[in-house]
């Protein structure tokens, strides 16, 4: 059976058994018109829910709280390759004169408990969630859709396509856009990406959760900041929190950006001196720092410490560049033995005392 009809059976199939539609256009099986309008009909509770997007920009942000699985599907003639998605959630926003109360106030798709959950705040350890927050959604997962936050076609602030905290979610053959923190990954958040394209500017990837970055492609619009920006934060069980990049590319937009950003991306700089950030097996182009990682200066001091772990484990490409590596002194280049800890999904998305202890939440195998 092809994948097509894989997909074409599994529509009937979830539709028989209550899929819910949503089309932008008057479509005779669509339920909702908006993606908020069918998210705002699912029962809070810990039920499984599916919907369904027909084909077509969606100009609404949305947020999801409630704590049961959710699987959004984009429609799609092609399951496999996120570059011909054809269902795209789209918001212009950019917090880039204090203008929202915090960064999440510019996100195009929200998955958090509540507001507080989902808020970036300011300072070392960010915004102070109450500790009576409940965990989130324990289960979402999407599957070819495009969040763009197209604020402008430059960093104008942070702009994000997608905020997650105090929730479990994976991301399977999804297209992130925008120029400035583009992909937040807020406290407690565990978030997997196969097989998708993310593309931004600055400090696109960044947060004090925990995400997997699984054979995609990570577009670089420009360079500004670092690729990742972490803050890893005190938890009172062992989290590995930070962000995991493997078996990926880290590669210029186009053509016309990679000649004016030779030699400038920086992998990442810490947000703050807990970062912890891991290329692993990836191919880096051209545009790669020679030092890979770069330092943050604020207020006179400098971020990286012993506590950051900056680093890269058979990376390959123009971009790695070994002599610039030990030159610049922040990138740990790591062995067989050193990257065993963070080797698999399972190994890095640990949990509270098993409470939701295990990646059952992860796809392993989407649309195979
Ligand atoms: C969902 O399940 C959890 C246990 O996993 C339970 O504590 C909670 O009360 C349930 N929530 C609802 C709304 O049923
Ligand atoms: C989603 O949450 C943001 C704040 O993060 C809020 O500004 C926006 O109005 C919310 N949208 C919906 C549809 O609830
Ligand atoms: C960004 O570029 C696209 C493609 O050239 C264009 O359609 C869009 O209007 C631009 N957006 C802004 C905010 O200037
Ligand atoms: C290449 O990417 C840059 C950054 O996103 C964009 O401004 C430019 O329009 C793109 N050029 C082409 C030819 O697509
Ligand atoms: C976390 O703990 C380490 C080691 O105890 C300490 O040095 C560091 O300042 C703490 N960081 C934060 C952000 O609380
Ligand atoms: C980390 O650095 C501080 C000073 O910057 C030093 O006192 C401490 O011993 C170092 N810790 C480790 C584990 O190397
Ligand atoms: C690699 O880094 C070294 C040390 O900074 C530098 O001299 C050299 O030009 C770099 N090579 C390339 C190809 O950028």
């Amino acid at each position: 059976m092809t994948k097509l009809l894989l997909l074409f059976s599994a529509f009937l199939f979830h539709v028989a058994l209550g899929t819910i539609v949503v089309s932008s256009k008057s479509h005779p099986k669509a339920d909702f018109s908006t993606v908020q309008g069918a998210i705002d009909s699912l029962p809070n509770d810990n039920s499984s829910q599916v919907i369904l997007i027909l084909t077509g920009d969606y100009t609404e942000q949305v947020n999801i709280t409630r704590p049961g699985p959710v699987t959004l599907l984009g429609q799609t003639d092609d399951l496999t390759d996120a570059s011909k998605n054809t269902v795209n959630l789209i918001w212009a926003a950019a917090d880039g004169d204090d203008n929202y109360p915090d960064d999440e106030y510019t996100s195009t798709l929200t998955v958090s408990p509540t507001l507080d959950a989902s808020l970036t705040g300011s300072g070392v350890t960010g915004f102070d969630v109450p500790d009576d927050t409940p965990f989130g959604n324990k289960d979402f997962r999407m599957y070819n859709i495009n969040l763009q936050n197209i604020y402008a076609n430059y960093s104008a602030g942070p702009a994000l396509a997608i905020s997650f905290s105090r929730s479990n979610g994976g991301f399977y053959y999804c297209g992130f856009y925008s120029y400035q923190d583009t992909v937040y990954i807020g406290k407690l958040g565990n978030a997997y990406f196969y097989e998708s394209i993310i593309a931004g500017q600055t400090d696109f990837f960044y947060g004090f959760g925990t995400a997997w970055v699984q054979s995609s492609q990570i577009l670089l619009r420009g360079c500004g900041g670092g690729i990742t920006a972490w803050k890893g934060y005190n938890t009172t069980f062992e989290n590995k929190y930070g962000i995991y990049i493997v078996d990926s590319r880290v590669t210029a937009a186009n053509a016309s950006v990679a000649t004016e950003i030779v030699g400038q991306c920086a992998l990442g700089r810490p947000w703050n001196s807990l970062d912890r950030t891991i290329f692993a097996r990836t191919y880096e182009d051209a545009s790669i720092i020679s030092t890979g990682y770069i330092n943050w200066l604020d207020d006179g001091v400098y971020r990286y410490n012993n506590h950051t772990l900056f680093a890269e484990y058979k990376a390959y490409g123009p971009g790695f560049n070994l002599t610039g590596r030990i030159e610049g002194g922040l990138d740990e280049i790591m062995t067989d033995e050193e990257y065993e800890p963070y080797s698999t999904p399972a190994k890095v998305f640990q949990t509270p005392e098993g409470e939701f202890g295990n990646t059952a939440w992860i796809d392993t195998s989407p649309w195979n």
